[in-house]
C-alpha cells in the first residue's frame, strides 16, 4: 500500500487514482494520521499531497514529524514538499512570481524519481510559495524558468519533493515519474488487479457475514449489479436481492435486467412491481420538489415493506465507493458498535433516512474502489457493456423528465420516444460520445399538421450533452441529420407528439435534468 496523507488537495482523490492505475493499492488519509499509525499500516510509500494553505501560515495543517524517521520512502507534490523542506529545516517564502499552469521542466538529474521522463517536459503548476533554501543533505533534481527547486532529493533517505502535480493529464511524463517513485525507489509489485479485488473481497465477505442474511436493493447500475454478482458468489442465497420498479425506467429496462440476472447470472431476484403505487403517489403533482419528495418516501415504504416481508436481515448491502468513503469520513459510523450504518439510501441522494428501526449494518465490499474500478470488475465478471458503460439515470426516473402531472400515458409517450434516441444514437455507435442522451417530455400542445389533418399533441425536447463529471454540462454539437431523424422518427412513430424541439442550454444556467 501507498498511503497519501490529504491537506486539502482537490487533487488527492487523482494521486490515489494514478498509483492505482500502476496496479498498486493506495489509500488516502487525513495529514493527521501519526507515525504510529502509518507504522501500523506498514506502507511502502508515502505520498503527502498538495493543499491551498501556505506552511508559513498559522494553523497549516502539519503532519507529524516522526514520519521522516519512519524509514519509508515519502514523495512530497507542491504543498508536500514545501512542508517538507520547511519540517526538515529548510526555507519557504512567497514566490516572486506565483506559477500557475504549464511550465516546462528542465531536468538537472535524469536518474533516480526523473528516470524516463523527458527534459523539457511540460508539467502542471500551481503554487504561489517557493522553497528557498534546502535542508540538509537534499538535492535538486530538476528547476524551471520561474522555480529554481521544481524536483528535489534526499538520495540516502528516499525522501523526494516535486513543486508539480505529476498527477494530472496535463503533466506529460507525470506517469513515469509516478511509475518510478511506486516501482523503482517505493519497491511494489504490480499486485492489485482485479482478480486479486475480486478473491479478496469475496473471501472479507464471507469472513465479515458468516450465515447471516443480507438485503440487495438493485437498481440496475453497474454499481449495484458488480454487488450482487459478488456477493452471490460468496454467500450464496443468504443474499436476497430485490427490485423496485417504480414504473419509471426506460422501455424495456427492468424486463432486460430481470432476464440477465435470471439467465446469465444465475442470480434469484426478487422483483416488486411498485408501479401503480407510484404512479397514484405522484398523481396530480406537478411541483417537481414535491414529486421527488413523494416519490422518494414511497420508495423507502416500499423497501421497508418488502424487507420486513423477505426478511428479517442482518446487513444491507451498498454500494458506496471509495470517493464517498473520503468524503464522508467517519460521519455515518454507530458510536456504540463501530460498523457504519445506513443513513440514506444512496440511489436516492436527495431523500431522508431510513426509518430507525430498520438500521441494518452495513455491508460495502465496493468501499475501496474508484468508479472506474467498479467498471473494471464488473467487466471481468461478465457485466454487458450495456450496464458497465451505461449513462447516468436519475433515481426518480422518467418521472423528472415528465414536466409537470405524470400519468400512464405520458409515461408510454415519453418511453417510445426515449427508445428511438436511444436507437439512433446506437445505431450510429456514438453512445459513449455523450455524458448523456435523452428524451423529455413538456406538458404543454401545440399546433401541427399531418397528412390533411391538423394536429394538437405534445412536445418532446431532446437533452444530448456533454460533461466530464455531471457538475457542468454542454449541450452537443450533434450533426442536423442526426436530429432530422430523430425528429422525423419520433413525429411518426411515436402517437401524441407532433414536434421535436433540441435543448442548447448549458449547465450552468440550466441543469442536466429538466426538473
Ligand atoms: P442536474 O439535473 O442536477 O443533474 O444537472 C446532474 C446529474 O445528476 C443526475 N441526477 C440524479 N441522479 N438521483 C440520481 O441518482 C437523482 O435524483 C438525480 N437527479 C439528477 C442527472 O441525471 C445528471 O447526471
Amino acid at each position: 500500500i501507498i498511503v497519501i496523507l490529504d491537506f486539502g488537495s482537490q487533487y488527492s482523490e487523482l494521486i490515489a487514482r494514478r498509483i492505482r492505475e500502476t496496479q498498486v493499492y493506495s489509500e488516502v488519509l487525513s495529514y493527521r494520521t501519526t507515525a504510529e499509525q502509518l507504522r501500523q499500516l506498514n506502507p511502502k510509500g508515502i505520498i503527502l499531497s498538495g493543499g491551498p494553505s501556505s506552511v508559513y501560515d498559522t494553523g497549516a495543517p502539519h503532519s507529524d514529524p516522526e514520519i521522516w524517521n519512519l524509514g519509508v520512502p515519502v514523495l512530497g507534490v507542491c504543498y508536500g514538499m514545501q512542508l517538507m523542506v520547511q519540517q526538515l529545516g529548510g526555507q519557504v517564502t512567497r514566490a516572486e512570481r506565483a506559477e500557475y499552469g504549464k511550465a516546462s521542466l528542465i531536468i538537472d538529474d535524469p536518474t533516480d524519481l526523473l528516470t524516463n521522463v523527458d527534459d523539457g517536459s511540460t508539467m502542471w503548476m500551481s503554487h504561489g510559495d517557493s522553497c528557498e533554501m534546502l535542508p540538509e543533505g537534499f538535492e535538486t533534481l530538476a528547476h524551471t524558468e520561474n522555480t529554481p527547486c521544481a524536483a528535489i532529493a534526499h538520495h540516502e533517505k528516499k525522501l523526494y519533493g516535486v513543486q508539480f502535480h505529476p498527477e494530472v493529464v496535463h503533466s506529460l511524463g507525470g506517469m513515469a515519474l509516478i511509475r518510478n517513485f511506486v516501482y523503482h525507489i517505493c519497491d511494489c509489485e504490480p499486485t492489485w488487479t482485479t482478480a486479486a479485488f475480486v478473491e479478496e473481497a469475496i473471501r472479507e465477505i464471507r469472513g465479515k457475514v458468516g450465515d447471516k442474511r443480507v438485503l440487495l436493493a438493485l437498481s440496475g447500475g453497474v454499481d449495484s449489479s458488480t454487488l450482487a454478482f459478488l456477493l452471490y458468489k460468496a454467500i450464496g442465497e443468504q443474499l436476497t436481492c430485490m427490485f423496485i420498479d417504480q414504473g419509471f425506467m426506460r422501455k424495456g429496462e427492468p424486463e432486460r435486467l430481470l432476464k440477465l440476472f435470471k439467465e446469465q447470472f444465475h442470480i434469484p431476484v426478487e422483483y416488486v412491481n411498485a408501479r401503480d403505487r407510484f404512479l397514484e403517489q405522484i398523481n396530480g403533482i406537478t411541483d417537481p420538489e414535491e414529486k421527488r419528495r413523494r416519490i422518494g418516501h414511497e420508495f423507502i415504504n416500499v423497501f421497508e415493506e418488502e424487507s420486513r416481508r423477505l426478511g428479517p436481515f442482518d446487513y444491507l448491502a451498498q454500494g458506496t465507493l471509495y470517493p464517498d468513503v473520503i468524503e464522508s469520513a467517519d460521519t455515518n459510523v454507530d458510536p456504540k458498535t463501530g460498523e457504519r450504518v445506513a443513513v440514506k439510501i444512496k440511489s436516492h441522494h436527495n431523500v431522508g433516512g431510513l426509518p430507525k428501526d430498520l438500521r441494518f449494518k452495513l455491508i460495502e465490499p465496493l468501499r475501496k474502489l474508484f468508479k472506474d474500478e467498479v467498471r473494471k470488475v464488473g467487466r471481468s465478471i461478465g457485466l454487458p457493456e450495456e450496464i458497465v458503460n451505461r449513462h447516468p439515470f436519475p433515481g426518480p426516473g422518467l418521472a423528472i423528465r415528465i414536466l409537470g402531472e405524470v400519468t400512464s400515458e405520458r409515461l408510454n409517450i415519453l418511453r417510445d420516444a426515449d427508445l428511438v434516441v436511444r436507437q439512433e444514437i446506437n445505431r450510429r455507435g456514438i453512445y459513449h460520445d455523450f455524458w448523456q442522451a435523452f428524451a423529455v417530455l413538456l406538458p404543454i400542445r401545440s399546433v401541427g399538421v399531418m397528412g390533411d389533418q391538423r394536429t394538437y399533441a405534445y412536445p418532446i425536447v431532446l437533452r444530448l450533452i456533454n460533461s466530464e463529471d455531471g457538475m457542468t454540462a454542454d449541450w452537443s454539437r450533434v450533426p442536423y441529420d442526426l436530429l432530422e431523424t430523430i425528429s422525423n422518427r419520433i413525429v411518426n412513430e411515436v402517437k401524441g407528439v407532433n414536434r421535436v424541439v433540441y435543448d442548447i442550454t448549458s449547465k450552468p444556467p440550466g441543469t442536466i435534468e429538466w426538473e
